[in-house]
């Protein structure tokens, strides 16, 4: 088995640029419209909150469409990703829409020696960022050294038991199939040539490793690194469909279960605090 980064760079690299070019991420609109931002920021105003003049840090950003608008919205925003191809992207989408964000080149668990510790007020991550993490202690220990004492972390991510599901059932039931809470064996998906965006592009890397974290174990690693819970918001839609042929569109990039939604918890915000 070839090493884990290897494997899913390559499954990022090269689906960045079908990503950048497609009408969901909606590029040409941050030239056109100097107000743009991304359906997932936009989504996330509500308890996000005031960002201007903070120093951000967005962790696993691929194409910067989501830091680029946290810095249209006034923070100075560093954008940090593995994935040389994905950041290509996001530095084109900086210029386009006239901010001047830095990408950095990095994995998550470097982010420390990269960009230095206590240097943030944010750090801003999810969106299909925790299951490429096999430790999520590793990951709490990285966001809390990131962050500045009184910094926050803004977390939003697909609920752990939606990323167990099978989701690939064509007879409508709702089924747990995969890891729920994390462990050392990694979830090894080789069928996915697709993506989660419209694209006439074709993928010749199907090949993910991954896992899963129970929300129990993010939030009480957190705690353990010195973050206090302020906030854990499950919502009843998630940013993607991620479960095809059983999700509608609800508006805002957003999707839910069309049969009786409330049964799951698509997706949750966790906003945690490191002591002043
Ligand atoms: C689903 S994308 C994140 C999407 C992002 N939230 C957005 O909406 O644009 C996952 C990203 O994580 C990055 N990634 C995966 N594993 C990583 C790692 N170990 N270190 C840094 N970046 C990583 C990939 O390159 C990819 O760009």
């Amino acid at each position: 088995m070839r090493d884990y980064r290897e494997v899913n760079r390559a499954y990022w690299d090269e689906r960045a640029p079908a990503h950048a070019a497609s009408p969901d991420f909606a590029f040409d609109a941050y030239a056109t419209d100097p107000a743009r931002i991304s359906d997932i920021v936009r989504f996330d105003l509500p308890l996000l909150g005031e960002v201007s003049g903070v120093d951000g840090v967005h962790l696993q950003c691929h194409i910067g469409s989501d830091t680029v608008s946290l810095a249209r919205l006034g923070a100075r925003m560093t954008g940090l990703d593995f994935s040389p191809a994905s950041l290509v992207q996001a530095r084109q989408l900086a210029d386009l829409a006239g901010v001047d964000v830095p990408f950095v080149d990095g994995e998550v668990y470097e982010a420390v020696d990269l960009l230095g510790a206590d240097r943030f007020d944010l750090v801003y991550t999810g969106i299909g960022a925790l299951c490429w993490m096999p430790d999520i202690t590793r990951w709490a220990e990285v966001v809390a050294t990131l962050l500045r004492p009184g910094g926050r972390l803004f977390l939003r991510e697909a609920h752990p038991i939606v990323w167990a599901l099978d989701d690939a059932r064509t007879d409508g039931l709702v089924v747990i199939d995969r890891p729920y809470f994390e462990i050392d064996e990694p979830t090894v998906i080789d069928a996915d040539d697709g993506t989660y965006v419209q694209t006439e592009a074709t993928f010749s890397t199907t090949l993910t490793v991954e896992w899963n974290h129970g929300l129990g174990q993010i939030i009480t690693t957190l705690l353990d690194h010195g973050l206090q819970l302020t906030g854990m918001v499950e919502h009843d839609s998630l940013p993607w469909d991620a479960l095809p042929g059983q999700m509608r569109p609800t508006g805002g990039g957003e999707y839910q279960l069309a049969d009786r939604p409330w049964r799951l918890p698509h997706s949750y915000t966790l906003q945690a605090r490191k002591s002043a």
